[in-house]
């Protein structure tokens, strides 16, 4: 979910408010909400489904109201309906909440309001905070109910709350889940991440875990839940309006996959001098990385498809053994971890709450944690030892593109790093690297005609089976997750090896399948295989790395300038991206905000 608060000392929140709900709607979408607070009372309007659904609530709140909340949903608990949606309030309508997160002891603790008399409106979690907040006097005293309800809270979240008898205020409190405070003339902001407040100012402070603040216009006060005051800096954030815009494309996924060659580059610069990557610049040094004898990968989506490829890499060029887990799995999996293992988390948002708890139990072992990820300031960055940044720009569209292609630049840097400590550098390798993003040029302008076209067929079917080997097989995985988030068709990705040991049942006349060959040392075991699903009737895409001959047994190519197959999945992940784009475009889908899906995951 993302929350966004305003609190000035004349400007009009209601615009502000709903500007950065829109910046936030990546992270849900299934309801919205904005609660305004003027000593008359408190304002609400919510309803289910997407932010413009709300834009034509606006109307009917007051204008000029200086203070205010809002809310825009993924839903946890209670389904998206107009109960459900945030902002919720206490009883008198004097206090409104919103939250995200989850309270974990909501059960137990709305029996309790319950008995008390209070009656409240929603399924959700969240609806407690503000009965609570009314239980312990919280409209005359909203600071000191906020540190009494807080202490009856379980869970991981992050909340604000304002009040009607209050109205220059809003009480927050971040436990786990992402709360930044804006800092502005005579106005201050509170959202989940910078790129709600970014128009209007650049100078924020990142709450902790445990931290609770008291914003007004022209104030802003940080204590624990004891009371004490404590300091956090204020940092500024170079993120620029334009990049978190659309730029003349028809969605942010288009924008996002054409970018990603410039993207690249800014990855890339200053991390290589003189054919070696330069550890500092990837937020490590040569002796830290001689001391790393095992790698712990965790992730989720597509952040552990990166994983994968990163295993591969630095299994090859520097013999370090790497495991991959998905995070969800392995914060439960009992791990065994030892002091020479590094426990690597990569996430794009920096806020997935199982990276996150992965990273958190890591360090509780006293295991090195690094974290590739794209947001400065994020709470996997700065929960971690070390730090590398993709350098990727605001990414919008849940489906990750650009994101996704700098975690595996940053893998490669890391691999080739560790190859150099170990006695096996590969300064070819590394000077490649730097032809990378002219290659992606090169293949953004082979692509389109033909992938369209695959769109085309691909989106009136209902099956499309993804194979690869090594490499491939990683893409394979990457490839059919992004087809499924955002076309809704059914993909699965097998090892092309793997075929025949089941999934080769399913395979008839015209099923679709896109196989994937830029792993020269395999290339004619995959064809093998090819063969094989064509044997049986299938309708065979080839996203092939251009050295292969142009008689391979497959009915369409799509060729990509390899030239280094170690380097090829950035290369190959802008077909599988494109393919993906045109088939949800095709079938009408709205690819920037599928259905059922969040950018950023802040909950188990
Ligand atoms: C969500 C997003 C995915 C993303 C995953 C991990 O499910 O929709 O695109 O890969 O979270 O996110 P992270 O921010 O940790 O990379």
């Amino acid at each position: 979910c993302g929350i966004v608060g305003f609190v000035g000392e004349k400007d009009d929140a209601l615009p502000f408010i709903f500007n950065g709900l829109k910046r936030l709607e990546y992270r849900g979408y299934d309801s919205a909400g904005i609660a305004l607070a003027a000593s008359s009372g408190i304002a609400i309007q919510k309803t289910r489904g997407k932010l413009a659904a709300l834009g034509e609530l606006l109307a009917s709140l007051p204008s000029g109201v200086p203070c205010g909340i809002g809310h825009t949903r993924w839903a946890t608990h209670g389904r998206p309906t107009d109960e459900n949606a945030h902002p919720h309030t206490d009883c008198r309508g004097e206090i409104a909440t919103v939250h995200n997160g989850i309270i974990e002891n909501f059960q137990a603790l709305r029996e309790e309001l319950m008995a008390k008399g209070h009656v409240f409106q929603s399924e959700t979690d969240t609806e407690v905070i503000p009965h609570l907040l009314e239980e312990y006097g919280g409209a005359e005293d909203l600071e000191g109910a906020v540190r009494k309800a807080e202490s009856r809270l379980e869970g991981a979240y992050a909340f604000l709350a304002i009040s009607s008898r209050h109205p220059d205020r809003i009480v927050a409190v971040r436990r786990t889940s992402p709360l930044i405070i804006g800092l502005g003339e005579d106005a201050n902001y509170l959202a989940s991440d910078f790129s709600a407040f970014l128009a209007a100012t650049k100078r924020a402070q990142i709450l902790e875990n445990g931290d609770m603040a008291v914003v007004t216009p022209r104030s802003v006060t940080i204590t624990n839940l004891a009371g004490d005051m404590i300091t956090r800096p204020v940092i500024t954030v170079d993120w620029d309006i334009k990049q978190a815009e659309r730029g003349g494309y028809a969605h942010f996924m288009l924008k996002e996959i054409m970018e990603q060659p410039d993207v690249w580059g800014d990855c890339l610069l200053g991390r290589i001098h003189e054919d070696q990557v330069v550890p500092k610049e990837i937020g490590l040094t040569p002796e830290l990385l001689t001391r790393v004898k095992r790698i712990q990968i965790v992730a989720a989506g597509t952040a552990y498809h990166a994983g994968l490829i990163g295993k591969s890499l630095i299994e090859r060029l520097a013999r370090v053994p790497v495991n991959v887990d998905v995070a969800s799995e392995f914060r439960y999996a009992h791990p065994i971890l030892d002091k020479d293992t590094m426990v690597i988390a990569i996430s794009q948002s920096g806020e997935t709450a199982d990276t996150l708890a992965c990273l958190r139990m890591a360090r509780e072992q006293g295991v090195f944690t690094y974290s590739i990820t794209n947001t400065v300031g994020s709470t996997v960055a700065r929960e971690s030892d070390a730090v590398a940044y993709t350098l990727a720009g605001p990414e919008i569209a849940v489906a990750s593109t650009k994101a996704y292609t700098t975690q595996i630049l940053v893998l490669t840097l890391l691999a080739l790093a560790l190859a150099q400590v170990h006695g096996n550098p590969r300064p070819d390798l590394v000077r490649r690297m730097l032809q990378l993003p002219l290659l992606g040029h090169k293949v953004l302008d082979r692509m389109n005609q033909g992938i369209e076209s695959m769109a085309q067929r691909l989106a009136k079917t209902h099956d499309v089976f993804y194979i690869g080997r090594g490499l491939d097989y990683a893409l394979a995985m990457e490839g059919q997750l992004k087809i499924k988030e955002i076309s809704y068709l059914h993909a699965e990705a097998y090892a092309a090896g793997e075929l025949k040991h089941g999934t080769l049942a399913l395979i008839e006349e015209g099923t679709p399948v896109v196989a994937i060959v830029t792993e020269r040392e395999v290339a004619d075991k995959t064809v093998s295989n090819i063969l094989e699903v064509k044997a049986r009737g299938a309708e065979v895409w080839g996203i092939v790395d251009d050295w292969l001959p142009s008689t391979l047994p497959i009915d369409h190519r799509i060729a990509v300038p390899i030239e280094e197959p170690l380097l090829a999945p950035v290369l190959a992940a802008i077909p599988l991206q494109l393919l993906a784009y045109y088939t949800a475009v095709a079938r009408g889908h709205d690819v920037d905000q599928p259905r059922n899906l969040a950018k950023s995951v802040t909950v188990e």
